[in-house]
């Protein structure tokens, strides 16, 4: 596409005219998706601070929101584990989930309760976690282990336009989108409402951050290719759709 009038056709909503009249997967009986990828059962986990034992972030709401910025200097300041629980959790934690999966409530928003997310971290300075890549289990509100070599904070960083202070992040957020978990109930209006899914998921990481004295940075400008192929994702099934730095400031 090089129209840019023709660009905008991912922010109209006509198809809502036509959806009562859509043969969908789940109106078909499709079982839903799974909301988490599945991983090896000998894969090597992170236990996480779980939810009801999180004591940081208690700042007063009005002044979190007063104070929000986009932050492009951290310091060396590691997190700790519980504060990285506490922003996983503010951004994908699961609050409700329903054995067929379908109604799957979470501490962001999301059309239909679909959650197309996952969360893939690139972690350089978190204490008690050794340096690498992983990804967060919401169900389990776990860390799985995904790769330890050297360089990943280079990378990233490379990828995403080498906007430098990605490097300096302590932990860089970096979510897909299994577009299918969204399509399975809103077919070819899923585009426009993963991506609105994506701007609630991001500000509770700013939200959060700012609450525990560290800062984020939504993140647009990447290499959709360069992004993908660090995670091991497809592009198609499974791409990248949002990255946002975090570090103490
Ligand atoms: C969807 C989105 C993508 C963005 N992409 C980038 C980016 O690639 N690099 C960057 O430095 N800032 C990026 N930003 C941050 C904006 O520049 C920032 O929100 C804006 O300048 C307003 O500043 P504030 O967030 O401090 O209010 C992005 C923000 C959003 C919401």
């Amino acid at each position: 596409m090089t129209n840019v009038k023709e660009a905008r056709s991912i922010l109209r909503s006509d198809h809502w005219s036509e959806f009562g009249k859509w043969e969908t997967d789940q109106k078909k009986g499709v079982p839903a998706p799974p909301p988490q990828k599945p991983y090896p059962r000998d894969a090597e986990l992170v236990e996480l601070v779980p939810p009801a034992k999180i004591t940081v972030g208690v700042t007063p709401l009005k002044d979190v929101i007063d104070k929000r910025r986009s932050r492009r200097r951290f310091t060396e300041t590691p997190l700790t584990l519980e504060e990285l629980s506490y922003l996983l959790w503010s951004t994908q934690g699961v609050q409700v989930l329903d054995p067929n999966g379908v109604r799957n409530l979470r501490t962001v928003p999301s059309a239909g309760c679909r959650h197309s997310f996952e969360t893939y971290l690139v972690i350089n300075r978190v204490r008690g976690v050794k340096p690498g890549l992983y990804r967060y289990l919401p169900l389990d509100h776990r860390l799985l282990f995904m790769s330890g070599e050297s360089g990943l904070d280079e990378k990233i960083t490379e990828a995403c336009n080498n906007q430098r202070f990605i490097k300096d992040a302590a932990v860089v957020f970096v979510w897909t989108t299994i577009p299918y978990r969204m399509e399975w109930r809103y077919s070819l209006i899923a585009p426009k409402i993963i991506a609105i899914d994506a701007g609630h998921m991001c500000q509770n990481l700013y939200l959060a951050s700012e609450s525990i004295g560290a800062g984020t940075c939504g993140i647009g400008a990447y290499s959709q290719v360069k992004v993908d192929a660090f995670l091991g994702v497809d592009g198609l099934e499974e791409l990248t759709i949002y990255i946002a730095p975090v570090g103490k400031i």
